[in-house]
This record gives C-alpha cells, sequence and structure tokens, in this order.
C-alpha cells in the first residue's frame, strides 16, 4: 500500500511529532533525501514535528558519508524535525533513544523483535534491517540571526529513519543482497507503512519525553532489552586501532563498553562488527 498522509495524520497518537504547528509533514514521491529537505525545512523556520516521508530517494543518505539505497517501494524513507529545548547534556543518548523507538515501533506495530546493533543499527539474524541518521542544524551565528528567530528557533535536530520493507521489486547490488534483511521476508506477510510511520511518531515522542524529563535511565534499560550487541565479540575502531572484545554494557551517555584483553575501553562514536560462530564478522 501507498503512503498516504491523511491516513497517517489520522491515526497519530502524539502531540507534537506530526503535528507541527504552523507547518505541514511531507510527502514525495521523489526526492533527493528526506533528512536534506527536513534540515532546509529547519532552516526556512519551520516547526518541531515536521515529518518528511518520500516513496523514493535519489541521494539518501546513511552514516559515514554512505549512501542509502532508495528505490520505490521498498522502504520506508522518513525524517523528522525536533528542536529540543534543554536537551544538551542528554544529545548522545538521542541517537540511542532513536534506535530504541524504531525497534518498539516495529515490535508493536509489525510484531518483530529488531536487535540494536550499537548505536542505533536495526538487525535480524545478523542482517541489516534499517538505520537512523541524527542530523543537527548548525545554529546560525547570532548576529546573523533576528530578535525574532533568535527567541523562538531552538536548535533542530534530523532524525533520519530508513527501514528495508521488500526487496521484491528491486535489483538488488550485490554488496547489499547477503548483508540486508527485509520486514516483509521476516513478517512473511505484507506490512502497512502507515501504521508503522504513525507507530514511529509516537514511540519517538515517548523517548523525548523520557530524555527532557531526564529519565535516562529507563531509556537504557529498555535498549539494553533490544541489544543484539551486549554479551557478543565485537571488533570497533577506536582511533587508529582495531579493538576486539566482549561488549558489556553502555554508559549513562550511550557509550559501549568493550572489556578487552588490555582492560575495558569505551567506544564513543563509530560502529562495530559482530563476531559470527564462524569467526567471520558482520
Ligand atoms: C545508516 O547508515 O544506517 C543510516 C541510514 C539512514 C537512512 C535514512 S532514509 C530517510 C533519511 N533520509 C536520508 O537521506 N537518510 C535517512
Amino acid at each position: 500500500m501507498k503512503l498516504d498522509l491523511s491516513i497517517i495524520e489520522s491515526n497519530l497518537e502524539t502531540q507534537l511529532i506530526g503535528r507541527p504547528q504552523g507547518s505541514t509533514n511531507e510527502l514525495w514521491q521523489t526526492i533527493d533525501s528526506t533528512n536534506t529537505r527536513a534540515l532546509s525545512l529547519a532552516k526556512e523556520g519551520a516547526s518541531a514535528g515536521v515529518i518528511v516521508l518520500a516513496e523514493s530517494q535519489t541521494a539518501g543518505r546513511g552514516r559515514f558519508g554512505r549512501s542509502w539505497v532508495s528505490p520505490p517501494g521498498a522502504g520506508l524513507y522518513m525524517s523528522v524535525l525536533l528542536r529540543p529545548e534543554s536537551l544538551q547534556a542528554n544529545l548522545p543518548l538521542l541517537t540511542i533513544a532513536s534506535g530504541l523507538a524504531v525497534a518498539r515501533a516495529v515490535d508493536f506495530s509489525v510484531g518483530i523483535k529488531l536487535g540494536l546493533k550499537w548505536v542505533n543499527d536495526l538487525v535480524f539474524a545478523g542482517r541489516k534491517v534499517g538505520g537512523i541518521l541524527a542530523e543537527l542544524q548548525r545554529q546560525q551565528p547570532q548576529d546573523q540571526m533576528s530578535t525574532a528567530s533568535r527567541s523562538s528557533i531552538n536548535q533542530a535536530i534530523v532524525i533520519g529513519i530508513g527501514i528495508n520493507i521488500s526487496s521484491k521489486d528491486i535489483d538488488l547490488p550485490s554488496e547489499l543482497s547477503d548483508k540486508a534483511g527485509w520486514l516483509e521476508e521476516i513478517v512473511q506477510g505484507n506490512v502497512d507503512r502507515n501504521v508503522l510511520v504513525s507507530q514511529i511518531a509516537y514511540e519517538l515522542e515517548q523517548v523525548l519525553e523520557l530524555l527532557l524529563s531526564n529519565q535516562t535511565l529507563a531509556i537504557l534499560n529498555a535498549w539494553r532489552k533490544y541489544s543484539a550487541t551486549l554479551g557478543e565479540r565485537v571488533r570497533a575502531l577506536i582511533g587508529n586501532d582495531t579493538v576486539e572484545g566482549l561488549a558489556i554494557d553502555i554508559t549513562d551517555s550511550g557509550a559501549l563498553i568493550i572489556q578487552t584483553r588490555g582492560g575495558m575501553q569505551e567506544l564513543h562514536a563509530g560502529e562495530v562488527s559482530i563476531k559470527k560462530s564462524d569467526g567471520s564478522y558482520c
């Protein structure tokens, strides 16, 4: 089924996300990137809560400058504009929290428990099913801002969410075919993306409220339950060093704690590979 904004909006159980004051949600048939669009809406002063969706992207972006293959009908491509007040201290946790929100949304609306590979990759049976790209809109220098925008516009953050839905109508690049997982293949049935979008909006709002009220332990504990990383042997790059060890926990700020032969190491940014039973990493 095609994405339909009126269906999504009528299903929303949120106060903020998908209900931006004075701005409108957008659905594009094709766009370069929903994140790029949401960032430019932020620059134009759009309100918090705007959702940008697309049936396909021509320049979908992933983390670390990678591209995100986004053909029509194959995925969910969604960005949400946030302007969180007083979140500075908990900003690193927003990444953890967004992954958790999407995992919960898939769990409750599709009935599949995806795992979270630190920091917020969504995985199933060692295959990547989704990912999140959080991007910060740099604040304009004070002297270039009007008094009105200085007082009313908070720093913007765009949460970009990509979820693989179905590969049946697409020719997958070979580097993806053995690494990617698809929701409809996992559930062996149809996934209603309209329902999924409203559920993501709801779950995102829930974690945002927890963060804004400093209930970070609730986020960390829920993330631990969905984790596909803790208790696994992992490999990661810290600075120029490749570190291998056992992922044992996350810190209060969301860093991954790895027990290596040389002692404990904390990973604050980057990504990890998980060791499979055949000794290879995925
Ligand atoms: C990752 O590398 O795991 C993050 C992928 C994020 C992809 C989504 S699709 C919707 C939004 N628009 C983009 O250009 N990227 C994000």
